[in-house]
């Protein structure tokens, strides 16, 4: 199997069941990634584990270095991405704990480093038309099958700037757009990804319902428990995913 990378998101800031072969700090040339890169192996597989928002939790998603973190993962030898997300819910099918493997982006988030091309060397103009790779998608999407998750395959992701939640009109106006669900994290990572040519996939945890979807606001209490049972079951949608001899070549 390839050499997986894991990007932990808020509520997924390490895979327990990962077991530990060696921390690595990589410098690149745009600067420090959020944190180390763990790697170890999980179900008797290769994997680098690296927590977005830095161990502790600390870094907001318009700071991230999203640059150095998959540069980063590239050197330290990942040959395929499954970012972890928490996002919040628009349309029907995404409902707070379910497990959602997006099929396309819509980018709303400004002013972050989000290109390797600035000016150095020839710029390429990446295909960026279906962001997330298929056969990763694909799998994933057979893995939580087979688990019987809750889980829905699909869905636009719409990236927002943050750190604070959107209001109820912003959150109309991404719906009139077509976006299923919203997060903060999900671009430039995935752009820059392709730019370093490594295939890419979101596995994203509802984590609430997004601004206006339900009376009044939004209850940090309400989304950590929602984040808990949701990374609990992509926990064991990762196992799977590198315990599934069918797709390992
Ligand atoms: N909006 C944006 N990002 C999020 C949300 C949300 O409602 N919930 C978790 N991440």
């Amino acid at each position: 199997m390839k050499t997986t990378a894991i990007i932990g998101g808020s509520g997924l800031s390490q895979i327990e069941s990962l077991t530990i072969i060696e921390q690595k700090r990589i410098q690149t040339p745009y600067g420090k990634p959020s944190s180390t890169c763990t790697i170890g192996e999980l179900a008797g597989q290769k994997v680098i584990f690296l927590a977005r928002h830095g161990a502790p939790h600390t870094i907001a998603p318009h700071k991230i270095n999203y640059r150095a973190n998959l540069w980063a993962l590239k050197e330290a030898g990942a040959e395929q991405i499954i970012a972890i997300a928490a996002v919040g819910g628009i349309t029907p099918e995404m409902t707070p704990t379910r497990i959602i493997i997006p099929e396309q982006i819509i980018d709303y988030s400004y002013g972050r480093e989000h290109t390797y091309f600035a000016g150095t060397e020839p710029v390429k103009h990446i295909d960026f038309s279906y962001p997330y790779d298929e056969s990763l998608r694909k799998q994933l999407i057979n893995n939580a099958a087979q688990l019987k998750l809750n889980s829905h395959a699909g869905g636009i992701y719409g990236c927002t700037q943050g750190p604070r939640l959107e209001t109820a009109a912003e959150i109309t106006r991404m719906e009139r757009d077509g976006c299923d669900l919203v997060g903060m994290t999900g671009m430039p990572e995935a752009a820059l990804a392709r730019e370093l040519d490594i295939p890419y996939v979101c596995c994203a945890v509802i984590a609430n319902w997004a601004a206006g979807k339900t009376a009044g606001t939004i209850a940090m209490p309400e989304i950590i428990d929602n984040l808990e049972q949701g990374m609990h079951n992509t926990k064991k949608l990762l196992h799977q995913f590198f315990s599934d001899t069918n797709h390992q070549v």
